[in-house]
């Protein structure tokens, strides 16, 4: 089934991403000229904002959410950066990295799979045809551990439940709430994800090629593991009873 998409939103969170921010601005623009880029900026110490503000004055696809007050979490940025796409009535609304690690080139994939009736698609590193360049061993392993340790507690039916690339409908993000979203950190991407699936929506995940930066530093620490750690286990907890309901029921 066809379904008309709306117009698209790319939201980049940014913290100290000033070199990488016009290369993935260029390439977005590039790559799917329609679509609208908004950089959500954490009051940067390396002076992104006026990198951003300097690309806003340059093209009108391009807009900047400026947040007082420093690093406030990849989740809390995300969720501000949604209100105002739906704000602004945009139909789709995508998650990116600044760094180059998601490719802009792959977006279109993500956006077809919105057209022929998934509510979520999210770009999979850990399905067939996923790969993973550059990496070290140690952010591979602590990836793919995330993953199945999240299948475990959690029961879903997702490969890549962390996954950093990913489109929604904004019908989507209005079904499952953003008012009680306490996230912060990077575990905001499973708890999307989970609250995606337990609305009865339709979750899809495209094979796409992460390829780690270059430039610049992760921002994941240790503080985002511990947090996702105990988050997925209480969701897990909450979950339980309705998930043995279901397996009783089959
Ligand atoms: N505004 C804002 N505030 N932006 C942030 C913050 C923050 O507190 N923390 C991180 N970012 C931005 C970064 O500047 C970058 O553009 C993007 O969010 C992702 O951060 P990275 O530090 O590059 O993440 P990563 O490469 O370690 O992790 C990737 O893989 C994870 C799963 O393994 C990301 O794609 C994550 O989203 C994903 O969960
Ligand atoms: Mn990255």
């Amino acid at each position: 089934m066809e379904r008309m998409l709306g117009r698209v939103l790319v939201i980049v969170p940014t913290y100290n991403e000033r070199e990488n921010l016009p290369m993935i601005t260029r390439r977005l623009r590039e790559a799917v000229p329609e679509a609208h880029l908004l950089v959500v900026d954490d009051d940067s110490p390396d002076g992104t904002g006026a990198v951003a503000d300097k690309l806003v004055a340059d093209d009108d696809h391009v807009h900047v959410l400026h947040r007082p007050g420093g690093k406030q979490g990849l989740g809390a940025a995300y969720i501000a950066g949604f209100r105002w796409g739906l704000g602004e009535g945009f139909g789709v609304l995508v998650e990116m990295d600044a760094d180059g690690s998601h490719r802009p080139e792959e977006l279109p994939k993500l956006l077809d799979r919105l057209t022929r009736g998934a509510d979520l698609a999210i770009g999979s590193r850990w399905v067939p045809g996923g790969k993973v360049v550059n990496w070290p061993a140690s952010r591979e392993f602590l990836s793919r551990g995330a993953n199945v340790y999240t299948r475990f507690m959690l029961g879903l039916p997702v490969r890549d439940a962390t996954a950093g690339f990913r489109a929604y409908r904004a019908a989507t993000l209005e079904k499952i709430g953003l008012e009680d979203v306490e996230s912060q950190g990077y575990c905001f991407q499973v708890d999307l994800t989970l609250r995606t699936v337990r609305n009865g929506l339709r979750v899809t995940e495209v094979p796409i090629t992460f390829v780690d930066r270059t430039i610049g530093t992760s921002k994941m620490g240790r503080g985002v593991v511990v947090e996702a750690f105990w988050r997925v286990a209480a969701w897990g907890v909450m979950g339980l009873p309705a998930r043995l309901r279901r397996r009783r029921g089959r």
